[in-house]
């Protein structure tokens, strides 16, 4: 069995789950996972620790370098992979400068796995350029829709078809709070109930006014089409007053996206609720395709993460 180290680079709600998905199944496919090092912001921890037990440890007390008799090393992120040089550069934070970290990571030729939504939107023709350059991989099925596969159908199951239009809820935390607002409940509550969710952005604002959803189209039009959007619209759902039947909907077409709240019919495969997202890709051949599934949440986020650590770990190629 092939041991693969994985670095895991932040270690909020998914890189814990992330952490426990690697500790109940370590070995798969012919792989061997295992937890090199894990860094927050207080540091990184390198070497023969026990991920259990840091998980234990932020839990408990906060931060990664409260886990005693361990070494704790205070790595800039570039200095990290250049010192650690894991196999696999697991981005599971909510630094939206991280592209610096994955352009070292390549370089270097090890595979960057990512949920992190901002360096894959604003910088995906850079990163696939030197991953192809060093034969590292670059994945990122959970930036959009989590652990749901939107990615893998993008950019292996569908590249023969021509994707004509894809309209999407891919933003849960808008879902939960437009649902509540249905019920009854004004805008600030519904927020703040939101809050013991899980699922909001660090910084929440970009849930609220679409930021988040918008990363996200911009990602799917990265994989449908090879290129940036040359058109790009977003509003926020603050203004939504009567949010019957409303969600965040986020519409991607060839050179154009557009994130906005819209008013569904009653029938509509996208009036999803709870954390479910869901998105129609209309295709030249297959027709429509639905997908449905839970966008958000430690496990299911770390579910895509996992399989990306497979995929990276087997050599999978990164068609688009
Ligand atoms: P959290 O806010 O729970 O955790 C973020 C982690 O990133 C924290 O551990 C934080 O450290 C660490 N971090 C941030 N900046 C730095 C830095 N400069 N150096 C070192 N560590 C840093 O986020 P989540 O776990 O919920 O999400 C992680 C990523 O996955 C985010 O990018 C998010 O957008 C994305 N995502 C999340 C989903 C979800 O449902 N939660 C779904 C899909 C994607 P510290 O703990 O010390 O503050
Ligand atoms: N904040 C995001 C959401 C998390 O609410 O959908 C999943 O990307």
């Amino acid at each position: 069995m092939r041991e693969v180290k994985v670095s895991i680079f932040g270690f909020g709600t998914v890189g814990r789950a992330l952490v426990e998905i690697i500790s109940e199944r370590p070995r798969v496919a012919g792989v061997e996972i295992r937890v090199e090092s894990i860094t927050d912001r207080s540091g990184t921890v390198w070497g023969d620790f026990d991920p259990l037990e840091a998980k234990e440890v932020k839990e408990n007390i906060g931060r990664i370098s409260a886990l005693g008799d361990y070494d704790v090393y205070s790595f800039k992120p570039q200095e990290l992979v250049e010192e650690i040089k894991p196999d696999i550069l697991v981005d599971v934070s909510s630094w939206d400068g991280a592209f610096s970290m994955y352009e070292v990571a390549l370089r270097e030729g090890v595979s960057v796995v990512t949920s992190n939504k901002p360096p894959i939107a604003e910088h995906y023709d850079k990163l696939k350029e030197l991953a192809e350059e060093s034969k590292a991989g670059i994945y990122f099925e959970s930036t959009v829709m989590a652990g749901t596969p939107i990615i893998g159908l993008l950019r292996e199951n569908l590249l023969g078809e021509n994707i004509e239009e894809i309209l999407a809820v891919l933003n849960a935390s808008t879902t939960f709070i437009l649902t509540r607002m249905e019920s009854g409940k004004s805008f600030d509550e519904a927020f703040k109930e939101a809050k013991s969710l899980g699922i909001l952005e660090e910084d929440p604002s970009k849930d609220i006014d679409g930021i988040d959803a918008f990363y996200k189209a911009k990602i799917l039009h990265w994989v449908a089409y090879g290129e940036p959007p040359e058109k790009t619209e977003r509003v926020g759902i603050r203004e939504v007053k009567d949010a019957k039947n409303v969600r965040l909907v986020a519409r991607v077409s060839k050179g154009e996206i557009n994130v906005k709240p819209r008013k569904l019919k009653e029938n509509s495969p996208l009036l999803v609720s709870g954390v479910y997202n869901a998105a129609i890709i209309r295709m030249n051949n297959l027709g429509e395709l639905v997908l449905k599934g839970k966008g958000g949440g430690g496990r299911v986020t770390a579910s895509g993460v996992f399989t990306d650590i497979v995929k990276a770990a087997l050599k999978f190629p990164s068609p688009r």
